[in-house]
């Protein structure tokens, strides 16, 4: 037997309600701020991803599904979506046609990541992306559009870590600040993290390895407060102010960076008490340099993308009401011509907007109620003999188990009746 390939996996007809619930509560909330959607292509030219999320992060070293086409061009497929809404925006012209421009995606992200709970290969986001300003308002507006999405669909416990990475000089204070705390300690730092001592030191901070985490956090690391410039220690101040007026608690997290080099200023991760090591819910962040560095005009952009498997995994965890598959009304059939008849019913009944099944074959009563019992039927109609000499359908409420008769002309208003609970 083929199966699916490790880290990917089948949403099955069961979960299909949940995430239709998700996505249908993140569009509504997305349209409310005024947040147009953009779908951009699975696959890109590599060189887009090594430029803009950094050759020296995890992502871009390891973790890409990179391959060459039959032309032997270099493609990837998308580890993250920001790359190539930067990319879509500048092919197509979109930033300068208004002044603030809101874009949100969904869809599937693939990193080659070691497969756990909570981490796939293929995993789905939900994300947005704000260009066209440098306001610290802007970087409130998004963190709280995620903190909005998350109360609407009845999340709880979470918990909203920020930092700022500055400016391009505050950072390389920064930099230059850690490499000499971090210096002593290289030699018992993993090979990769040697490494990145001179590549790319920030990343150090962002190890997985259990004894690199230990390492970091018993080492006195300096916070990055400490080498803000005056405009980024401002600019930040700004955002945790107007925080603090939209009611959204926050912590500061002076050690968080993010796996990818394009941000500069506020960076910020949403956390979860039910996801385990993995408990990052959403992460993002300002990106001020990243449209110049593809090409485009000097743009200020915020933006941040959630992972819809690890939503799901807090929504099942938590006390929230989950959405249930929708049930249908079953129609069984007595005998062989009833089987038409209820399928001519059935056709009825969609018409006016009532989910139904029928069986297309005779079997026993019992069969066919045992059918409807795991199609979680509401209402089940019987047609037989009997019925037909009468004109009738025997209908079951199977939500009380009361039995009564109907017209065969006047099902559909019956059954629209009895679901209403009238
Ligand atoms: P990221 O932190 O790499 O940011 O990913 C965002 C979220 O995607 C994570 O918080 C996590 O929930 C989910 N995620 C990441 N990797 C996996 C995986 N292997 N399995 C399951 N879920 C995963 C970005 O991707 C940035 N593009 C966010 C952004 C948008 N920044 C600015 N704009």
């Amino acid at each position: 037997m083929i199966t699916a390939v490790r880290g990917t996996y089948d949403i099955l007809p069961s979960d299909t309600p949940l995430w239709q619930f998700v996505e249908a509560r993140a569009r509504a909330v997305f349209q409310r701020h005024g947040f147009c959607e953009l779908r951009t292509p699975i696959f890109e030219q590599t060189e887009l991803f090594v430029r803009s999320i950094g050759d020296a992060t995890d992502i871009v070293e390891k973790e890409m599904y990179t391959f060459p086409d039959r032309k032997g061009r270099s493609l990837t497929l998308r580890p993250e979506g920001t790359a190539s809404v930067v990319r879509a925006c500048l092919e197509h012209n979109l930033l300068a046609q208004q002044k603030a421009v809101r874009l949100y995606y969904c869809g599937p992200m693939f990193r080659y990541e070691r497969p756990q709970a909570g981490r796939q290969r293929q995993f789905n986001q939900i994300g947005v992306e704000l260009f066209g300003s440098y306001s610290p308002l802007a970087d409130a507006e998004v963190i709280a559009l995620l903190v909005r999405l998350y109360e609407e669909l009845g999340l709880t416990n979470l918990t909203v870590k920020l930092n700022t990475l500055g400016d391009a000089d505050s950072r390389l204070r920064y930099q230059d600040a850690l490499r000499a705390c971090l210096a002593p300690l290289q030699a018992t730092l993993c090979t990769d993290c040697q490494r990145r001592c001179a590549t790319n030191i920030l990343r150090v901070l962002d190890c997985k390895v259990p004894a690199c985490r230990d390492i970091l956090a018993a080492a006195a690391l300096p916070g990055m407060q400490a080498t803000l410039s005056d405009a980024a220690r401002a600019h930040y101040q700004q955002v945790l102010a107007t925080l603090t007026q939209l009611g959204i608690a926050y912590h500061e997290e002076p050690k968080l960076v993010r796996g990818l080099d394009y941000y500069s200023h506020t960076i910020f991760e949403v956390t979860h008490t039910a996801l385990g090591a993995q408990d990052a819910l959403g992460g993002g962040g300002r990106y001020d340099g990243l449209v110049t560095e593809m090409g485009g005009p000097p743009t200020g952009a915020v933006g941040w993308a959630l992972g819809v498997e690890r939503l799901l995994m807090a929504l099942r965890a938590g006390a929230t009401a989950l959405p249930v598959p929708p049930a249908p009304v079953f129609l069984i059939a007595f005998d062989e011509r009833a089987v038409q008849e209820n399928f001519i019913i059935a056709d009825a009944l969609r018409r006016a907007g009532i989910a139904a099944i029928t069986a297309y074959e005779k079997q026993s009563p019992k069969a066919q109620m045992r059918q409807a019992n795991h199609a979680g039927a509401q209402i089940v109609l019987m047609r037989g003999e009997d019925e037909r000499a009468a004109d009738i359908y025997k209908m079951k409420d199977m939500r009380t188990g009361v039995e009564s008769v109907c017209p065969a002309a006047d099902v559909v208003h019956h059954v629209t009746a009895a679901l209403r609970g009238a």
